[in-house]
């Protein structure tokens, strides 16, 4: 059933059958028929039940709930068990904790507290993997696998004595030499040479800022490590039961490892999002992230938890209004997934989490929760032509994890150092300034995108881009061997390239490019940047438009940051006004064979954001959707239909406006032409009809 034409769309949750007497058991049953519920993840944490001892294993509890679920229709959605270790094993093998940047070893008495690289956890954890799959081969209930969860989300970074051997096999393997390495970490600046492979520890903390090559190797290594934990349980699984789907249940986060190592070994992408209900752009917040995982693999994907009201993390949890979690599992769908899944399925009566809202809430199914989530399970069937469709996108953002890691903070100090020593500086390094955020500035030209509702992508730098018109590569701090080739045939054929301020200054050993910023972009954009100019916080500097050009005003704002730049080819459109940089470019075109590259110098405001891409969208015939504030438009298309999601995320009705043509709602049947009226926190799923 898992997305493909014809089937349901998925619905379920997380389901912890053994944190209740089997009694309930029954009960669970009774409600999720109630809420067209047709898919569950169970065992997700149950490996010290399963596995009470090195030598034992135990299924009885397990096979019995598998058995319900299957005399009842209900798939499962099988975790592997492994994402908590039973306290026998932490204890009798001394690797397997994690050991903080700190040096402490992380005490036990939570999950995800193991080390990536622990082979005593790695071992054990293809022996429960093997003896999973070999006892549910073949049962009926079993629809996927679920293989650990939310890797990296506690223990992202690890510095034991394990991480360490393993970096030091991983950096011989990488340079081949000590030689080769010293020369790619530039090591003659502060006497850092090596001249033996024993020497090179993990780049914790030290006196002062560290080696960033070697910081972003250590950053490089431990997320293929993520990777490598996967296959160790994939590679188990696959064979023994290899028509089973398998999933790994993402967190959403993609700094801490680079999700796209994993793109050749995934059927399905699943993730969390647990969007705040208090953040006034939680929608956007929203799309970008559903974006990143349907564009991972470029088909449908899983929501595989979100929560039925609050969550229980956030500083102050706020629960979903009536309506709101409705909306938001629609606006899911919209943007490709084919589930609607929770965590969790009943709240918790006890542990860390029993504050976080359930499907069944402690109140019981006579609950406003229960009742909105089984409405929307039922009212969901009318919804299952969908399924198997995707968004087709003509735009895309490229996200490249080495500049995120370079720009951004992996080590995680702010900016303060481990000693709580005030560090001005982003990455507990130094740097041009904390005010600039890689992700930040992906996430401001999606949000530019999303206002006129125009559909992207969001993939990786070494991507196909023939099916897109525009790439955007918001600070593409890096510039790795290949791209300038990829980019500049893109834009040879008439694509549209747009980059920003702080692109093309480093290569892959994080070397500066000498002779201009920008470095091998230089020709594609027609400029050389000389100097760049932070901006103080809350300081602000204009760009001029050098003429009258349609569709813009003489005058934007900006912030944060100003390169210095210098056109060779391109031509300059706007001009920076104040500073001893006055007049120089703030945002050029370069004509490059039948396609343009813009580079945009500065952080515009938003009004300048709106006009550049609607300008953009307009040459190259994308379509752009006014819409009233608040209402969203997400298209998806398969099997020769178009299904439009249109989503009211304002607190008051709208009308909308339709395209030309007669429409008919999924939902409720209801004819449309004209004009549509939604509801607050309303949807409609239009299909045309004539
Ligand atoms: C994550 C985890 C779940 C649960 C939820 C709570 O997504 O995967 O096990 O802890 O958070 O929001
Ligand atoms: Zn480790």
């Amino acid at each position: 059933m898992l997305t493909r034409k014809n089937t349901e769309i998925i619905f379920g949750g997380d389901y912890f059958p053994e944190q209740w007497p089997q009694d309930t058991w029954k009960e669970d049953i009774r409600l999720m028929k109630q809420a067209n519920v047709n898919m569950v993840s169970i065992g997700i944490f149950s490996w010290a039940l399963i596995q009470p001892d090195e030598n034992t294993f135990t299924f009885d509890w397990l096979d019995k709930i598998m058995d319900m679920l299957a005399a009842n229709n209900i798939d499962v959605c099988l975790g592997t068990a492994t994402a908590a270790q039973p306290n026998w094993l932490t204890r009798k093998y001394d690797d397997i904790l994690f050991v903080r940047e700190s040096g402490e070893q992380v005490p036990y008495g939570s999950r995800q507290t193991y080390c990536v690289n622990s082979p005593s956890y790695r071992k054990a954890i293809r022996l429960l993997a093997e003896k999973m799959a070999t006892h549910y081969k073949g049962h009926k209930a079993l629809a996927l696998w679920h293989i650990n969860n939310e890797y990296a989300n506690k223990n992202s970074m690890c510095f034991c004595k394990n991480c360490e051997k393993a970096f030091r096999g991983w950096l011989q393997k990488k340079y081949g030499t000590i030689d080769n390495l010293n020369e790619s970490w530039g090591t003659v600046f502060w006497s850092e040479k090596y001249s033996a492979w024993e020497e090179i520890n993990t780049p914790r903390a030290s006196a002062g800022g560290r080696n960033a090559t070697k910081l972003l190797d250590y950053k490089r290594f431990l997320s293929e490590s993520f990777f490598t934990l996967y296959l160790e349980e994939y590679n188990v699984i696959r064979p023994i039961t290899p028509d089973v789907p398998i999933t790994s249940n993402f967190e959403g986060d993609w700094s801490k490892f680079d999700h796209y190592l994993f793109r050749n070994h995934l059927d399905v992408v699943s993730f969390n999002i647990y969007p705040d209900p208090g953040n006034p752009d939680a929608r956007k917040w929203a799309a970008l992230r559903h974006t990143m995982m349907r564009s991972l693999l470029g088909k449908p994907f899983m929501v595989m938890e979100q929560a039925p009201s609050q969550v229980d993390w956030y500083p102050v949890n706020i629960p979903k209004p009536p309506g709101l979690m409705r909306l938001w599992s629609y606006q899911a769908l919209a943007h490709g997934s084919d589930s609607v899944m929770y965590f969790q399925w009943r709240a918790s009566k006890k542990g860390a989490e029993k504050y976080h809202s359930g499907m069944v809430p402690h109140f019981g199914e006579n609950s406003r929760v229960f009742k909105e989530i089984s409405d929307l399970g039922n009212e969901l069937k009318k919804a299952k032509d969908i399924v198997g469709s995707t968004v087709d996108s003509k735009v895309a953002i490229l996200l490249d994890n080495d500049s995120w890691w370079a720009v951004d903070n992996p080590y995680g100090h702010g900016t303060k150092s481990l000693d709580n020593e005030v560090f001005w500086s982003a990455n507990g390094q130094p740097f041009p300034t904390v005010l600039v955020s890689y992700f930040g500035e992906l996430e401001y030209y999606f949000n530019a995108f999303y206002d006129l509702n125009i559909p992207v992508d969001v993939i990786p730098v070494d991507y196909d881009f023939s099916k897109y018109k525009v790439i955007v590569a918001p600070i593409l701090h890096m510039v790795k061997p290949g791209f300038k080739e990829t980019i500049e045939n893109f834009v040879k054929k008439g694509g549209t390239f747009i980059t920003t301020y702080f692109t093309g200054v480093i290569d892959e050993s994080v070397g500066v490019f000498l002779d201009g910023y920008i470095g091998p972009l230089k020709d594609v954009l027609g400029v050389k940047v000389e100097e760049y100019n932070p901006l103080p916080p809350g300081g602000k500097n204009a760009m001029k438009m050098t003429g009258t050009i349609k569709g813009f005003k003489k005058k934007y704002g900006c912030s944060i940051w100003c390169d210095v730049a210098h056109t060779t080819s391109a031509k300059t459109l706007a001009t920076f006004v104040e500073g001893y940089y006055t007049g120089s470019p703030s945002f050029t075109e370069n004509q490059f064979g039948n396609g343009k590259a813009y580079y945009v110098a500065t952080r515009p405001d938003k009004d300048f954001m709106r006009d550049f891409l609607s300008k953009i969208a307009d040459a190259q015939g994308i379509k752009i959707s006014q819409l009233p504030e608040g209402v969203e438009l997400v298209t998806r298309s398969g099997y020769g239909r178009n299904y439009g999601f249109y989503l009211n995320h304002s607190g008051t009705k709208k009308l909308v406006t339709l395209p030309k043509g007669k429409y008919e709602d999924l939902l409720t049947g209801i004819a449309h032409q004209g004009t549509l009226n939604l509801v607050k926190y309303g949807v409609s799923i239009l299909r045309k009809t004539k």
